[in-house]
């Protein structure tokens, strides 16, 4: 029996309460975190944190895939998002729907991510009323970093504001459950928020929400290539990693594991 959180329970609770959302790779973190959180999010930051790229461009639909149905397969409760990646759905809508129906009927997530506001609103509405529900993803698009050259926050005078905020009405209006506000001002967040049913998770994008995402890796102190004004570190997980290895590393070349009590 599926006893996951839908689409509809986040809609019903998101007045009442704050909607927890991180991202999520592997089966042992995936088993964790769905005691905890509303969405979980196979997010092409992967790229990044579990293969060390320093973007997310090289990740594949493949990828997307095996981490996806990793992330169902070891969760319950969370409603799991997965997300399209650089290359596969930004040409035109049926290839998009295509690249998701895959995604979907390959992993069992409940719904894809794709970025892009007003450009991709056709597509989202495409994929949407063809049954595979969609979250956006405005503000500052991680695909899209070599426009710019560096993750930089947006919607920093008035022209990139009323773009931003036409970003989120088009996906509204083209069916998207749900957007991703990232690296934007708290100001702007909140009025996107206010004027629009669809569900707003921010990520640098201050306290006014529907609610909120952070990439696993950077909240655990994992991933520390570098660190967006926006991340809290809830943990220095390199740090305690590296204490294990090292002592497990000086316990075998000082001949003190294994011991008789680890040997049959
Ligand atoms: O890929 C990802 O992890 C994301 C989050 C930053 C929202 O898109």
């Amino acid at each position: 029996m599926n006893n996951r959180i839908t689409i509809s329970d986040l809609f019903k609770n998101k007045q009442n309460s704050k909607i927890v959302m991180l991202t999520c790779y592997t089966a042992p973190i995936a088993k964790i975190l769905d005691n905890h959180v509303d969405i979980l999010l196979v997010g092409d930051s992967l790229g990044m944190t579990v293969y060390g790229h320093n973007n997310t461009l090289a990740v594949t639909k493949r990828m997307m895939i095996d981490h996806g149905k990793c992330v169902v397969d070891n969760s319950k409760k969370a409603l799991v998002v997965v997300d399209l990646p650089f290359g596969s759905y930004e040409t035109d809508k049926i290839k998009a729907f295509d690249t998701a129906a895959e995604i979907i009927s390959k992993t069992n997530a409940t719904a894809v991510k794709l970025e892009g506001g007003k450009e991709m609103a056709g597509t989202v509405d495409f994929i949407v009323s063809r049954g595979i529900p969609v979250m956006g993803h405005i503000g500052l698009m991680p695909q899209k970093i070599n426009l710019k050259g560096k993750f930089l926050s947006v919607g920093k005078n008035k022209i990139e504001e009323d773009k931003i905020l036409n970003d989120a009405k088009s996906l509204t209006e083209a069916g998207a459950f749900s957007y991703v506000l990232e690296a934007m001002k708290s100001e702007l967040a909140k009025k996107i928020t206010q004027s629009f049913e669809t569900i707003s998770l921010g990520i640098g994008a201050g306290q006014h929400c529907n609610g909120q995402i952070l990439v696993i890796d950077d909240l655990l102190g994992l991933y520390n290539n570098f660190t967006p004004k926006f991340v809290k570190k809830y943990s220095n997980l390199e740090k305690i990693i590296d204490k294990a290895v090292e002592q497990f590393s000086k316990d075998v070349k000082n001949k003190k594991f294994p011991t008789k009590r680890y040997s049959y």
